[in-house]
């Protein structure tokens, strides 16, 4: 009983979300008595006295890039992000941390709040003219938003994530255009990808580090991107050449398009499909190459992401599916396809209610498939590029102390750089990143990674760390 509920008022969070920024954006364009800020308001009094009731407290917290409630983090969901980034503008414009309802509002309470938001704007300290405002309420309290420590490298990873969000959601757009039937052309993903080929080459460990990333809403439209992305990362340590990189990433990120084609509700089942079910399921190589074919203007490129989406599941050895009876050795491009969508697809747990493997341990399994489903050259290339550590991977130092790996390093995969997050009691602390490299006055490492630790055993939320 307590976990629906839990479940029931998380699923209210992004609601929250929405109707917050639709006030803020409303109170800017019209006079507090406009019948549009006095219906926003209604909407947004009836949803927090139901989660009122439910949790009789809720807090909604913003915590770097992310808005908690009651302390769990809200998913960011994609159709929302222009909320979800707006909210988070406005937030940051008046220093506001968060807001909490700790009993029923009625109209006039949200009313005050609305008013004092907007004073705020055009105040020199709106963060205090809010709180004097509120100080009295019996139900609603402000909190200031905590100062985050500016890093230089900020900068370069606001991008990297901006990019990857935009990329998720050129992508959904493009396959839900695919999906009603429309003709795309392939023009604009060219031009996408060729950016995120550009970030690979200039960020790898960066960009690399946001496929890592996987507790996100709409599975298939982030697994299409992590595919891309790994695929191009894998491209680059081939030595591919930038327009056969922009081609690459270009089918991997169609691969699983023919999934476009098989029903929502087998293809987010929450549990383990049917035979049947599984049987329509792998129809999606061929209603792939169905799809890319319908696409506007036919050339090499169109050709070779129909030949992907038809060959990625058919594995090294040809005994995957579909089966041909003359079948030809995969293309190289559905090679890498395969290696970066099978690491991917295990790394996750969206998928047909199997629960996510560690980054480590789904190397060895595909290790183990070396030569038989993935191309053994090619998984060497691989396992150098994600490194024996990869990005996310929770491991034990010699210290004692516990640490995440956030990136790799070429000179040497075991000694990747770590974020510190709990010190040699196991106490969490306030994380810090450090390099495995680093030696002492005598010359020796001063840390080193004993093992690799199951990160779902600590409750450990990568996107807090990563992001
Ligand atoms: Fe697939
Ligand atoms: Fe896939």
């Amino acid at each position: 009983m307590e976990n629906n509920v839990c479940i029931d008022i998380n699923s209210k969070a992004t609601d929250l979300i929405n109707k917050l920024a639709v006030l803020f954006r409303t109170v800017q364009i019209h006079d507090i008595n406009n019948v549009a800020v006095v219906s926003s308001v209604n909407n947004l009094m009836e949803l927090t006295n139901e989660m009122v009731e439910m949790e009789d407290q809720v807090e909604l917290e913003l915590r770097g890039d992310y808005f908690y409630l009651n302390d769990n983090r809200i998913k960011y969901s994609m159709k929302f992000l222009f909320n979800f980034e707006h909210l988070t503008k406005e937030f940051r414009l008046l220093g506001l941390g968060s807001i909490t309802f700790f009993n029923k509002v009625s109209v006039a309470d949200l009313t005050l709040l609305t008013e004092a938001i907007v004073r705020a704007y055009s105040s020199n300290e709106p963060y205090n003219s809010i709180v004097d405002e509120m100080i009295s309420s019996d139900c609603i309290r402000l909190g200031k938003i905590l100062e985050f420590v500016e890093d230089e490298s900020l900068d370069i990873k606001e991008m990297v994530r901006k990019k990857y969000f935009s990329a998720v959601s050129f992508t959904q757009g493009v396959m839900k255009q695919i999906k009603s039937g429309e003709k795309v052309n392939l023009k604009k993903s060219k031009r996408m990808v060729a950016t995120l080929v550009d970030h690979v080459m200039e960020q790898e460990q960066l960009v690399l580090g946001m496929t890592a990333i996987k507790d996100f809403d709409e599975y298939t439209f982030h697994h299409s991107v992590n595919v891309s992305i790994l695929s191009i990362a894998l491209g680059q340590r081939l030595g591919l050449s930038k327009k056969a990189l922009v081609q690459l990433g270009i089918v991997a990120l169609f691969h699983d398009v023919g999934k476009m084609d098989v029903p929502d509700e087998i293809l987010n089942k929450p549990v383990s499909l049917t035979d049947d079910e599984w049987k329509i399921m792998h129809m999606h190589p061929e209603w792939g190459i169905l799809s890319v074919l319908k696409m506007r203007g036919l050339d090499d490129l169109t050709i070779l992401t129909a030949l992907t989406a038809f060959e990625h599941h058919m594995n090294y050895d040809l005994k995957g599916y579909p089966q041909m009876r003359n079948a030809l050795n995969q293309d190289l491009y559905s090679r890498i396809v395969s290696i970066s969508d099978n690491y991917d697809a295990m790394t996750s747990s969206r998928v047909y209610s199997r629960t996510a493997m560690a980054p480590d341990e789904a190397l060895r399994v595909m290790m183990d498939k070396a030569g038989s489903r993935l191309d053994p050259l090619l998984l060497k290339f691989f396992v150098n590029l994600v490194g024996v550590y990869p990005i996310g991977t929770m491991v034990m130092l010699d210290t004692n102390e516990l640490g995440l790996v956030y990136d790799n390093n070429k000179q040497s995969i075991s000694r990747p750089r770590v974020i510190i997050i709990a010190d040699n009691k196991g106490n969490r602390i306030n994380e810090y990143i450090v390099s495995l490299m680093e030696k002492n006055a005598e010359d020796a490492y001063k840390r080193s990674i004993i093992k690799t630790v199951d990160a779902s055993k600590y409750k450990i939320n990568l996107a807090e760390f990563l992001l």
